[in-house]
């Protein structure tokens, strides 16, 4: 298990670049490692399903707390309702698969202010940034939604999660396997606590 201080000097090198964020277009220049995250749309839904699909009995468990079947993921990705939902998806420059994704669900009429958050990056790419990336973006369009405070739920020995969600200024753990992040005062690159 990676100590706090190695987390912190990991290599920058073996970090991802910058990912290109973008809404609807697609850049070619750049450097050619930088994945591609963009928000995602009802025409997404193949690539969301591949992409859980993809993920093993070990990942499953610790994205659904539950490892779902193939047939229970095609049947959740079936029922994503997206206009309660936002997504932003990580997509491979070079092959077109989407290697991360980030999901914020609303329920306006029961927590308006709240959005419960997840989060997938595919092992090959994972320890680079991706997923505080992913986090980054997402928390940027739900906060122009009015949302004010991210959930997240986890299991309680996902040391990885607990090291992002840690990563957060405004982070609270209300309990073991559950932190509410506060998106309300700065820009979410600001709510980053680089030192600890
Ligand atoms: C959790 C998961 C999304 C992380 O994705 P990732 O791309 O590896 O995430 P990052 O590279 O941004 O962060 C990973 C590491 O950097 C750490 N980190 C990120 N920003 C940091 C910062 N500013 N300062 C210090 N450490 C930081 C993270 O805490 C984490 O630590 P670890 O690698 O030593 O365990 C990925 O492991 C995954 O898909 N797991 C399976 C699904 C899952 O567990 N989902 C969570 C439940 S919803």
């Amino acid at each position: 298990m990676m100590s706090p201080q190695s987390a912190l000097s990991r290599n920058v090198q073996q970090r991802f670049p910058k990912p290109r964020f973008t809404s609807s277009q697609v850049t070619l220049s750049g450097h050619a490692e930088a994945p591609l995250v963009r928000y995602l749309a009802e025409r997404d839904r193949p690539a969301i399903q591949d992409h859980l699909l993809a993920l093993s009995n070990t990942d499953r468990e610790r994205r659904f707390h539950n490892c779902l079947s193939d047939f229970a993921i095609i049947r959740y990705v079936r029922d994503l309702d997206f206009g309660r939902m936002a997504f932003s998806g990580a997509f491979h420059m070079g092959t077109g698969k989407l290697i991360g994704l980030a999901e914020a669900h609303m329920n306006p009429a029961h927590k308006p202010d709240m959005a419960e958050m997840s989060i997938c990056v595919l092992p090959d790419h994972r320890g680079r940034g991706l997923g505080t990336d992913l986090l980054d973006h997402l928390i940027t369009a739900v906060r122009a939604r009015g949302v004010r405070h991210a959930e997240f739920y986890f299991q309680p020995a996902n040391r990885t999660m607990i090291r992002l969600v840690r990563s957060f200024s405004h982070c609270r753990m209300v309990a073991i396997g559950y932190a509410v992040v506060s998106l309300i005062q700065e820009e979410p690159t600001d709510l980053r606590n680089m030192v600890a």
